[in-house]
């Protein structure tokens, strides 16, 4: 069976493949035209799929028609039409939990970057203004205590929460599908509505997944609900926020900072006016990228992969209603 890997993984995800006697078609140059990509999915098999910049919709689906599963090397499936995989039949697998941590930590980074403006105090140094003591310049604030709005809480969110309540003793609301009764007993979270959470939380941390509804959620209006000493966090999908309108609340002092691993669009114009302000850190969505969850996220979609070439479940399925049409 042939696995198409659109760009090169750590090698233990590649060793697992070909130890499991799969053949690996890795391109010569990764940055393929959605031209060359589509030529390459026509003839393979499966795909250990890395990267969001292509769409699996019914146009792939149907230029494809001989992908038998799909193995995302990421836990964010936004990018594929997963009522056309199930039509179709096709496994979609993905890779939660191993980055939970690295991506917590990273929205947990921004938050402190942002409360004590360390992206432009960085960017002073460099530039050589070192200055005197001011007593009264680019003052950061204290987060201790304060609470801590979780739009979505699963997995990330949870470490996120659990980071806050232990490293500064925030109080931690949340608004989400269910309700998260591990979070509730070990956090003391508390559940809340949507206005509830956008008006109380002193940090705003959105790690929902993103679908077409949530399109540009967090938008003016909602920032206008904020404190107007409210930081507003994104690691999930920049699709989330609207720049324009989160760039004209900031100016407006309608909320106070904010933090982005994820843009809108991503990546983010150099010339973006956002990038200007003293209470704004951007990271390149680097959300997994440490050692640890890469080469756990090579496992687990190689994994996929393999069982899926056994005719076994994937273990990591997004769709595993493809199973239940199988056996009924
Ligand atoms: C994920 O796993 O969804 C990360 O955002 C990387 O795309």
């Amino acid at each position: 069976m042939k696995v198409f890997v659109n760009k090169r993984i750590p090698e233990i995800g590649i060793e697992m493949l070909k130890k499991a006697g799969l053949q690996v078609i890795l391109p010569e140059n990764e940055n393929l035209s959605y031209e060359e990509w589509i030529e390459y999915c026509k003839n393979t098999d499966t795909i250990l799929s890395v990267g969001g910049d292509f769409k699996y919709d019914k146009n792939f689906f149907d230029a494809c028609p001989n992908i038998k599963a799909i193995a995302l090397y990421s836990v964010g499936f936004d990018h594929v039409d997963i009522i056309e995989a199930i039509h179709r039949n096709i496994p979609v697998g993905n890779t939660p939990d191993v980055l939970s941590r690295a991506t917590s930590d990273v929205a947990f980074l921004l938050m402190q970057s942002v409360a004590r403006r360390a992206s432009y105090n960085f960017q002073k140094v460099k530039e050589g203004n070192w200055n005197d003591f001011d007593p009264l310049h680019a003052l950061g604030q204290e987060i201790y205590g304060k609470t801590m709005g979780i739009f979505g809480l699963g997995r990330i969110g949870f470490e996120m929460a659990e980071k806050a309540k232990k490293a500064f003793d925030m109080n931690i609301i949340y608004h989400n599908r269910n309700h998260n009764e591990e979070a509730e007993k070990e956090l003391g979270a508390k559940y809340v509505s949507f206005d509830e959470l956008i008006e109380n939380a002193d940090v705003l941390s959105v790690h929902a997944n993103f679908t077409p509804e949530h399109k540009e959620l967090f938008n003016y209006s909602v920032f206008e609900k904020m404190k107007p000493d409210a930081i507003f966090i994104n690691t999930a999908r920049g699709g989330f926020h609207n720049q324009k309108d989160l760039y004209r609340a900031l100016l407006d002092k309608k909320i106070w900072g904010a933090g982005l691993d994820v843009t809108n669009p991503e990546p983010i114009s150099p010339d973006d006016p956002i990038l200007e302000l003293s209470s704004v850190c951007v990271l390149p969505h680097i959300g997994s990228a440490t050692i640890e969850a890469r080469n756990g996220m090579a496992k687990l979609a190689a994994g996929n992969i393999i069982a899926f070439s056994k005719g076994e479940k994937m273990p990591h399925c997004t769709n595993p209603e493809v199973y239940s049409r199988h056996s009924s």
